[in-house]
């Protein structure tokens, strides 16, 4: 993808879950449409290669998004080494499947804190710092099961839909602070969280049968959306579920193509 514009020059931005995915990517959109960027994960070996790739716009800091103090301290970071924060972007997530008469109390923690406590705590902090500063814009990754459940994804499927909310009611409450808080609803994206998943041709199968594209998308087409909402086009779009999905939401009905 060939990015002619700079429209994010001397804006500095937090990315987590930055090592790999739809967090590098962004990352390395940002980056190429001039920002600076501290990308937060736990894997800092994959952050200090990034790092070296793309440069000094580039800060890797390892961090846990379900720690306080680690959330707190990105934005320190972002501040010290860049002098504030205007945009973030909350990627980081995993999940721990099973259905809910076998799904363990610690599954359920571990998704529902990194996939929704963490972005509370990322949001809590980056918001204090944007609001001294007098405003800024922050992105939310929550995924298409905010919306539509998914068999095994009880506690995905809630944490997701908790960010959505999070995120209406963060760009409730901030909106007065000058800062507009959106998300993103993917759908299925190739990336390492999934790469298990769609090598079994037939769960793949599944999933085609659902996309009207009948593909996944790639990280890199996440970016362009994510980074809309954050950029100054969309100055009046605060609260928004911005679905990102090939039309796979719009395919609840069975398939009646073949009888057209
Ligand atoms: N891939 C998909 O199909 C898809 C679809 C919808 C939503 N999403 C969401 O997009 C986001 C990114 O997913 P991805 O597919 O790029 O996954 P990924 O596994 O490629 O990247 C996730 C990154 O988050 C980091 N991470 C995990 N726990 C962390 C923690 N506690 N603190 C800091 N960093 C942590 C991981 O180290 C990893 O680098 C997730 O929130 C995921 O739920 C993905």
């Amino acid at each position: 993808m060939t990015i002619i514009n700079n429209r994010f020059a001397n804006k500095v931005a937090i990315v987590t879950g930055g090592a790999s995915g739809i967090g590098y990517a962004i990352a390395e959109r940002l980056i190429q449409e001039g920002a600076s960027v501290v990308a937060a994960d736990l894997n800092i070996e994959r952050l200090q290669a990034i790092q070296a790739q793309l440069g000094e716009r580039f800060y890797g800091v390892k961090a846990n998004v379900t720690v306080e103090a680690d959330a707190a301290n990105l934005v320190s970071a972002a501040v010290e080494r860049f002098g504030g924060l205007q945009l973030a972007f909350n990627v980081a997530g995993a999940s721990k499947a099973g259905v809910i008469t076998e799904l363990s109390e610690s599954d359920w923690d571990f998704t529902v804190d990194l996939c929704m406590k963490g972005v509370f705590l990322c949001m809590k902090h980056q918001a204090l710092q944007m609001a001294k500063q007098g405003g800024g814009s922050i992105v939310n990754v929550a995924s298409l099961n905010a919306q539509v459940p998914m068999y095994a994804g009880s506690a995905y499927a809630s944490a997701k839909a908790g960010v959505d909310m999070l995120t209406k009611n963060g760009a409730l409450e901030m909106a007065r602070s000058g800062i507009r808080v959106n998300a993103i609803l993917p759908g299925l994206i190739e990336t390492p969280l999934t790469a298990d998943l769609l090598k079994q041709e037939d769960i793949k199968a599944a999933y085609m049968e659902r996309i009207p594209m009948k593909r996944a998308a790639k990280p890199e087409e996440m970016t362009g959306p994510a980074l809309f909402l954050a950029s100054e086009d969309a100055g009046y779009v605060n609260g928004a579920s911005l679905i990102v999905d090939g039309g796979w939401a719009t395919s609840g009905y069975p398939d009646l193509s073949r009888w057209f």
